[in-house]
Order: structure tokens, then C-alpha cells, then sequence
């Protein structure tokens, strides 16, 4: 039985994702949060599984990842979008290639617009969107090289033609969802469903939201994998 959890942040209504081969016991990580990494270090060693890997849909702005200490704690490696602009990482995405834990694989799809080195992964039946498609919501594309009409090409050109069924898992929800699918999606989220690539862009550059709260401590300290500024080597 293949193992999954997802897992969340009360702080920021961040989603974080275990995904473990069942066969050679080893674990990914997607998306951290820092205050919880004795809570996932605690749930591999009680599910047996070997981290490999702490892969990053991108560098955040809510909260602070936990990949620098799940690195120090397990030798996993972390993974990130060379766009991401955090060269702290161990692997730098280059775009729509291929990774592997144990006998698993996942299809790593550039969805940049979010931000410029945003990343969804694809594994199994499942789709980690992170910021880029949110349930009925996307991420907004006001700062960190976000851009409304890159956002729309990713949606429209790397989701939506995958499988109704695939299960969409976000890196946010602010409304106590947890997972949609693809048709769902396509057929029925409010900014996207219908709307043509201009229609988009202007619904973006009209959401008016405030600054997030943490955005000048958590950017920088996300590009350096989770360490403070002062506490980087
Ligand atoms: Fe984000």
C-alpha cells in the first residue's frame, strides 16, 4: 500500500504532502513548514520510511520551509526550480523532467505565473499544484516575477489536459477543502472556467490584496532553504 498524508498548516493554511514507496520504504516531502519538522520527522520513523527528498512547488512567501533542517536531519535532498532563485538547493529543477524515490515516479511540470519557478508534481493519480491552481482559486501573481498571462498558458496548457480525474491537491486552502480534480477545475473554478487569457489577466490585476504578513522574512530565508539570513553559512 503506497503511502500519503497530507498535512497543514494552521499558521498560513499551508498544505504539506507525504508521499512513500511502499516497496523500498522511501518518502517525499513537498512543501515543509519549518515549526513542523519533528511532527514529520516523528511520522517517517513511525510509517519506516526514508526521506529522499524535500521537493518545493517554490519559494514562499507565508511561511518558512522546513527543507534546510529535514536536510541536516536525514540527508534528504531538496529540490526546487533553477527559477526559483534559491541556490541553497540540492537539485534545480530545469523544467518538465522525471524523479524518483524507491520504485516511484514523479513528473515534475514548470508552472510558473504564481511565481517565476513554480512547479507542480504529478505522481500517480495525484496533481500538487501548489500556488499555481488552488481550489475555485489560484495563486495571486503580484510579486516574486509572477505574471498573470504566464500563469493562464500554465493552467491551460499543462493542467487542464491532463486526466479529469486526476486529484488536485493544493498548497493552500483557506476554506477547509482538501482535495478537487482536474474536471472540476477546468469546469467550474471561478477565475478560469470560461474565461479567455485577457478575461484572466484582468481578473488578476484587480484582487486588490494586502502584502502578505511574512514576505519579507520568509522570502529570503526560503532562499536559503529554510535558514535565517544571520544563521546562514
Ligand atoms: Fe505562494
Amino acid at each position: 500500500m503506497i503511502h500519503f498524508r497530507q498535512l497543514f498548516d494552521e499558521t498560513s493554511s499551508t498544505y504539506t504532502y507525504l508521499l512513500g514507496d511502499p516497496i523500498h520504504h522511501e518518502a517525499v516531502l513537498i512543501d515543509p513548514v519549518r515549526e513542523h519538522v519533528a511532527l514529520y520527522l516523528a511520522l517517517l520513523e513511525e510509517q519506516q520510511l526514508k526521506l529522499s527528498a524535500v521537493l518545493e512547488t517554490h519559494v514562499h512567501a507565508d511561511h518558512i520551509t522546513g527543507a534546510a533542517q529535514l536536510r541536516e536531519q536525514t540527508g534528504a535532498q531538496t529540490v526546487i526550480s533553477i527559477h526559483g532563485g534559491a541556490p541553497c538547493a540540492d537539485v534545480h529543477l530545469q523544467g518538465d523532467e522525471r524523479l524518483h524515490f524507491g520504485t516511484e515516479t514523479i513528473a515534475v511540470l514548470a508552472t510558473p505565473g504564481h511565481t517565476s519557478g513554480c512547479t507542480s508534481y504529478l505522481w500517480r493519480d495525484r496533481l500538487f499544484s501548489g500556488d499555481a491552481l488552488l481550489i475555485g482559486d489560484c495563486g495571486r501573481t503580484d510579486f516574486q516575477g509572477g505574471d498573470a498571462g504566464v500563469l493562464y498558458d500554465s493552467i491551460t496548457r499543462k493542467i487542464w489536459p491532463l486526466q479529469g480525474e486526476t486529484l488536485v491537491y493544493p498548497g493552500h486552502d483557506y476554506h477547509h477543502r482538501h482535495v478537487s480534480s482536474v474536471e472540476q477545475e477546468r469546469e467550474s473554478n471561478p477565475r478560469l472556467a470560461g474565461k479567455s487569457r485577457d478575461e484572466f489577466i484582468a481578473i488578476m490585476a484587480n484582487l486588490n490584496l494586502p502584502r502578505p504578513r511574512l514576505i519579507d522574512q520568509a522570502v529570503p530565508a526560503n532562499q536559503l532553504c529554510g535558514h535565517e539570513a544571520s544563521h546562514a553559512a
